[in-house]
């Protein structure tokens, strides 16, 4: 669900129609609508309000300062993934106790960042990675809290790029490994491995393969904890699946009905790290049509947004619904290929959609665009990034400029021999 809606053929977000928010802005930008953002949050939260677990957003989906700030408030953590990523969190005013830390390739400085500000637990995904925690931590004289990232070996049914938990996958450390990890936890005096993290992919839609991966790590830790070994969190991941096309997933709702069963009677505090369930839905990208072009066997909608803004498409083959801006009421239907400026092949936004006639001027939104979309976003091509409006009720704000071609060569240097 979402707060993009047509009334009286015009799109609106929340209060405001989108075409006044294009006239200020220009084109392309990102929309956000913060009660779609927060409401999702507050889906999960009620859910599982039994066990009261910790729910830190994953900015890796969406980091602008404003997003964060908007789901801080309302008490979420962030998951994070890269010391840039902490840096923003603690701008955005998340307490270090709300703050996870993930990925595989943390290095000394980042820890030593993390370690400085208090996190609560690094979601360690490597023996090695955890031999170096040890090692800052002890020159920081710090104890830190760990999880290990187990991986559970499940088949999350989801587009290849994005399933974690297959056991050829990167992520995590294989059960037998962190069973002799938990053995040998005296060796790592500066750390406590006081948790377990499962994120076994993205964009699931069912809930059975989280229900067996959930149910792996229970046994895992049941046997742990015969050996004496005390387990204080279970990071449950992020995943959640979203509507792009005909995804029938689950609600949050469904979700809780599922998992808090399994863990009924067991006191851990539960972590889950949501990205996509709570921002994927919020946003719109929207762009303008330069030019139509009939080719021989098609017609290309050109417009001014590319695979530099949003990746999606051409990454994974991402499907994401057109809303023109104003709906024709009448007018035939044909049938495009919505592709960007970019010069390449894989640039496009959208192939053969069938929708209302458009023409060089109109506007149109990306529906599904709230996550993953600026944040993977780049300058190649040397276009400047777009800019991202926040709309809350029936005010809108621009929450990230659009860059300029002074950005582009901001950091950029010409040495002294070529001048
Ligand atoms: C460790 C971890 N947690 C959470 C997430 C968020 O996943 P999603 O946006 O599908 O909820 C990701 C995404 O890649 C991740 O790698």
């Amino acid at each position: 669900m979402h707060d993009f809606e047509y009334r009286n053929g015009e799109l609106y977000c929340e209060k405001v129609r989108v075409q006044d928010i294009a006239g200020r802005v220009g084109t392309p930008f990102y929309l956000y609508s913060y009660k779609t953002f927060t409401d999702h949050f507050l889906k999960i939260k009620k859910a599982f309000e039994p066990v009261k677990p910790l729910i830190c957003f994953a900015m890796k989906a969406n980091g602008n300062l404003a997003v964060l700030r908007a789901l801080v408030q309302k008490g979420a953590g962030l998951d994070i993934v890269s010391g840039g990523e902490l840096f923003k969190a603690r701008k955005a005013g998340c307490p270090g106790a709300r703050i996870v830390y993930a990925g595989v390739g943390k290095t000394d400085q980042e820890i030593a960042d993390a370690i400085r500000a208090n996190i609560l637990l690094f979601n360690v995904e490597s023996i090695p990675e955890l031999e170096n925690i040890q090692r800052v931590a002890h020159q920081l004289k710090r104890r830190v809290n760990v999880s290990l990232r187990i991986n559970p070996g499940i088949d999350p049914h989801t587009h290849d790029y994005i399933a974690t938990g297959k056991s050829e996958s990167k992520f995590g450390i294989d059960l037998d490994t962190a069973h002799l990890t938990f053995m040998r936890s005296m060796r790592y005096p500066n750390v406590s491995i006081c948790g377990l993290h499962v994120h076994i992919g993205s964009q699931i839609t069912d809930g059975e393969p989280f229900v067996k991966a959930f149910r792996k790590v229970l046994i895992f830790v049941t046997s742990l904890e015969k050996e004496g070994h005390r387990i204080q969190y279970l990071n449950l991941g992020g995943g959640l699946g979203i509507i792009y096309s005909d995804e029938k997933p689950q609600t949050a709702a469904e979700f809780a009905k599922k998992v808090l069963p399994l863990f009924k009677g067991r006191r851990y505090k539960l972590i889950f790290e949501p990205g996509r369930f709570i921002a994927g839905n919020g946003g719109l990208f929207v762009t303008k049509v330069l030019y139509i072009k009939q080719a021989a066997s098609k017609h290309y909608a050109i417009v001014d947004g590319g695979m530099n803004d949003l990746l999606r498409p051409a990454l994974y083959g991402a499907y994401h619904e057109i809303l023109p801006l104003t709906k024709a009421t009448m007018g035939k239907v044909q049938k495009y290929d919505l592709v960007g400026p970019i010069c390449e092949s894989g640039d496009f936004l959208a192939t053969n959609r069938k929708i209302q006639s458009l023409r060089s001027g109109d506007a149109v939104g990306l529906l599904g665009a709230g996550a993953y979309g600026f944040t993977m976003s780049s300058q190649y091509n040397a276009r400047p990034r777009v800019a991202e409006v926040l709309v809350k009720g029936n005010r809108f704000d621009i929450v990230r400029e659009r860059e300029t071609y002074q950005d582009l060569i901001q950091r950029e240097r010409v040495p002294a021999y070529l001048k």
